[in-house]
């Protein structure tokens, strides 16, 4: 059994399986108390019945639908008036593989309830409840698809875009008021999540499929070295940092009052 001083309370949406199970038990062995969100009760109890045998950590079941409106608001008030939570994980999120033509327009729409709605409220609720309590922390699970927006299904991917972003703008706003954001960008990882976007990963070449334990561990020792954007399968971290210093560079030339002269040919013809 584990016993590390008390770090605080980690809330972790979609606990009830996959990457947010083992951030449950790797939160847990860092020492901090949990508070448990999924909408499987069973399962949420069984992780948390786990997690307390092997590190002697409270742990505390709140079942919600995060596409529920009022299950939403109820998570919402326990990070607001909850001052032991110093840890917000958005982890809670499903994906699709089909291309535009063959998804169903209300399912995306779930989608964004639960990948963009949900974590955006919950960040809305926990930043302020930070920054007046002195700190904390948000990690907000988006994936390689952010960047990759042509690899899965186009909705799953600007809903990772988002998060990526709001992540960014966090760190950018808040960095200074105590407040630690950190994007998690996992490639295919092996959990239900595949089978839930309808393609098992089993059907994945094995060599691009990460365990959950691998990714969760890169993205603990990710925020332990301080990064913002973490990307458990990137090889060369270089790469991202060029990408992101490319970024920067070209989002200071668009304060122009005219359009690109290539465009002023166009107009005159
Ligand atoms: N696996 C991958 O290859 C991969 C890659 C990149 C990013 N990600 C991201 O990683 C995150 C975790 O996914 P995972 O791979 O661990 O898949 P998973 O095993 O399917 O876990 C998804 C979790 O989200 C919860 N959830 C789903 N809908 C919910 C809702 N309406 N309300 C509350 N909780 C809900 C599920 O719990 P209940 O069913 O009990 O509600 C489950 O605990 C997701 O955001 C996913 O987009 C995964």
């Amino acid at each position: 059994m584990t016993q590390q001083t008390n770090k605080g309370t980690a809330l972790i949406t979609g606990a009830s399986s996959g990457i947010g199970a083992i951030y449950a038990d790797r939160l847990a062995a860092r020492g901090y108390e949990l508070i448990l969100v999924a909408r499987n009760e069973t399962r949420l109890h069984e992780v948390a019945d786990r997690v307390e045998q092997a590190h002697g950590r409270k742990v505390t079941i709140v079942q919600a639908d995060l596409g529920e409106r009022d299950d939403l608001a109820r998570v919402e008030g326990i990070l607001k008036s909850d001052p032991a939570i110093t840890l917000l994980v958005n982890n809670a999120g499903f994906g699709g593989v089909t291309p535009l033509l063959e998804s169903n327009v209300d399912r995306m729409e779930q989608m964004i309830d639960i990948n963009v709605t949900a974590p955006t409220r919950l960040t809305y609720a926990a930043a302020p409840a930070f920054v007046a309590r002195g700190g904390g922390t948000i990690i907000n699970i988006a994936s390689i698809v952010a960047v990759g927006v042509e690899i899965l299904n186009g909705v799953y991917g600007a809903s990772k875009a988002y998060v990526l972003a709001l992540t960014q703008s966090l760190h950018y706003e808040l960095a200074d008021k105590g407040i630690r954001a950190q994007a998690v960008l996992p490639g295919a990882t092996a959990t239900e999540f595949w089978d839930t976007a309808g393609l098992s990963h089993a059907n994945l070449p094995a060599a691009m499929v990460m365990r959950a334990e691998d990714m969760v561990d890169a993205a603990l020792a990710g925020l332990d070295q301080g990064e913002v954007v973490t990307i458990p399968p990137l090889q060369d971290g270089n790469d991202w940092i060029e990408y992101e210093a490319t970024r920067r560079a070209l989002s200071q030339r668009f304060a122009h009052s005219m359009p690109g002269t290539r465009y002023l040919v166009a107009a005159a013809a």
